[in-house]
């Protein structure tokens, strides 16, 4: 489990320390600084999963996602994004700057550099000797499983994590360890359900235990479910958000399509014809009854386009996959919260960015 996220100078978060319980909720008004954070987190995951400058550029690149508020920016002192997580089972951080000037010219002067980075193992603090990964730009070390500290002499690309090209894992478990549980975090913001999406045409699929964050491979994932998953709970929570109707998927020459019957309708309703929040919802239970849940669950704002109706059946795959996986929700719906208090307790957080920097005003 997660037990701490540390972000600074990310976005509109100059330096925020958030403790973490299993089951987490976290409102506030429009910019205040919800996504940032949840992206803050997922730019850790893309780093474990080697996809840090390609991330980085989709989010706008380095100069646009560095906290560029006006308040205590010490002269001189280096611009750097600092990302950490500690967990159970170990502590990890990144600090990113830009690079040294250089004496040629050249286009990447705002490409991102990884400063440092550092894992330590163990739950006991930053000591040296749990410090199982330290790198300093390209210059890194790496405890082996025998407890040597060897210089890591493979190339260190410095606008990527260390886990990006890091190979012998039996050499060094521990650090292999941290990699695999960070990248298989999952993410889910939005997905895109317009006339064109994949979502909404047949798709060529494979057994899926993880819905993809677009949700693209919806058909698959939902049929994974029904076939080594909890399928009565997939049914009965869909039972509830859509009373009149029934989900299956169909398979034709490996093409899986999503199809939907519905009372009174004569014939199985397509993908295409289903309505945005139908497809919307049907995406949000099958990513959270995962057949193979991830340790940790981040959903950015699920209750958007869905109506106040759809709310007790979401609050209650909230609670259900909360029960294997730890969960960041952050949401604008505070009945969607209520009808998860019915169930469950978690950790509630309100953000607020009056000042031009996120802080969290209240927590309980
Ligand atoms: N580099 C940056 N430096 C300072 N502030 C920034 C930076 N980038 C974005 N912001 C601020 O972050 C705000 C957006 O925050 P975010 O998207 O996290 O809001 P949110 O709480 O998710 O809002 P919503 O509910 O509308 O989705 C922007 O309006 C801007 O004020
Ligand atoms: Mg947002």
């Amino acid at each position: 489990m997660i037990n701490r996220i540390q972000i600074q100078n990310f976005r509109s978060v100059r330096n925020i320390d958030i403790e973490l319980g299993k089951l987490n909720v976290v409102f506030g008004s429009n910019g205040c600084g919800k996504s940032n954070i949840y992206k803050g987190i997922q730019l850790l995951s893309a780093a474990a999963d080697g996809q840090f400058s390609t991330h980085l550029s989709d989010e706008g690149g380095l100069e646009n996602v560095m906290w560029s508020g006006e308040s205590r920016v010490t002269v001189g002192q280096p611009r750097r994004i600092v990302l950490s997580c500690q967990t159970d089972d170990f502590d990890y951080e990144m600090q990113i700057g830009f690079p040294d000037k250089l004496p040629y010219p050249t286009h990447f002067s705002l490409d991102p550099v990884f400063k440092e980075e550092n894992i330590w193992i163990g739950n006991s603090g930053r000591r040296p000797s749990s410090n199982v990964l330290h790198r300093k730009n390209s210059a890194a070390f790496l405890v082996d499983i025998d407890g040597h500290k060897n210089a890591y002499t493979d190339a260190v690309y410095e606008n990527e994590s260390i886990f990006g090209h890091f190979g012998e894992p039996h050499k060094y478990p521990e650090i292999s360890q941290v990699r695999e549980t960070m990248r298989k975090w999952r993410f889910y913001h939005e997905f895109d359900v317009s006339k064109t999406s994949a979502l909404r045409t047949a798709n060529v699929g494979h057994r899926s235990p993880a819905l993809f964050s677009d949700g693209t491979n919806l058909a698959a994932a939902f049929q994974t479910i029904i076939e080594i998953g909890d399928s009565e709970l997939l049914t009965e929570i869909l039972a509830d958000a859509f009373p009149e109707c029934s989900f299956y998927c169909e398979n034709e020459n490996s093409l899986f399509a999503m199809k939907m019957r519905r009372k009174g309708v004569s014939r199985p309703l397509l993908a295409s014809e289903m309505s945005d929040g139908t497809l919307r919802f049907l995406c949000l239970a099958v990513a959270l009854l995962s057949p193979r849940p991830p340790s940790f669950f981040a959903l950015n704002e699920p209750e958007n386009s869905l109506h106040p109706l759809l709310l007790p059946a979401l609050a209650k795959l909230i609670v259900e996959s909360s029960r294997y996986s730890q969960i960041w929700l952050t949401s604008h719906s505070p009945d969607l919260a209520e009808l998860i208090a019915d169930h469950t307790s978690f950790q509630l957080y309100e953000l607020d960015n009056g000042t031009g920097e996120t802080m969290i005003k209240h927590r309980r």
